[in-house]
């Protein structure tokens, strides 16, 4: 939640000026963190959960146990459906950690925020 809310102040959100940080812990305990960029062609954004996710594959990492998503709003935000199955790639069983800056925290497994999600 530390790194999420750290990374979260790098955003790149002109446009909707809501900023996003998250942070997904791999099982050999490696933080990756990762925010939302934003594009004038809006949707091209790119949301922090998918950012945070593509951070670690492309640095080699792939296994999961939580993702921590942080957003300065009331109650925490949780992520929009193309981050929930984009999460859910990687295991039905991780952990979903969703807080704000005031210091409210919801948990979540990915497998309750998307119910039946995409497999094949
Ligand atoms: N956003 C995320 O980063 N994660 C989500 O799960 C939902 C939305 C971003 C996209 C856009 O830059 C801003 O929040 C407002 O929708």
């Amino acid at each position: 939640m530390a790194e999420a809310k750290i990374v979260r102040k790098k955003a790149y959100a002109p446009y909707s000026n809501f900023k996003v940080g998250a942070a997904v812990l791999t099982i050999d305990g490696k933080i990756f963190t990762g925010c939302n960029v934003e594009n004038s062609s809006y949707g091209l954004s790119i949301c922090a959960e998918r950012s945070a996710i593509s951070n670690a594959i492309s640095s080699g990492y792939k296994k999961f146990t939580k993702i921590a998503v942080v957003t300065d709003s009331e109650p925490p935000a949780s992520p929009c459906g193309a981050c929930r199955q984009v999460i859910f790639e990687f295991g039905d069983d991780i952990e979903v950690i969703m807080a704000n800056l005031k210091g409210d925290i919801k948990v979540m497994k990915i497998s309750e925020l998307l119910k039946d999600g995409f497999k094949r």
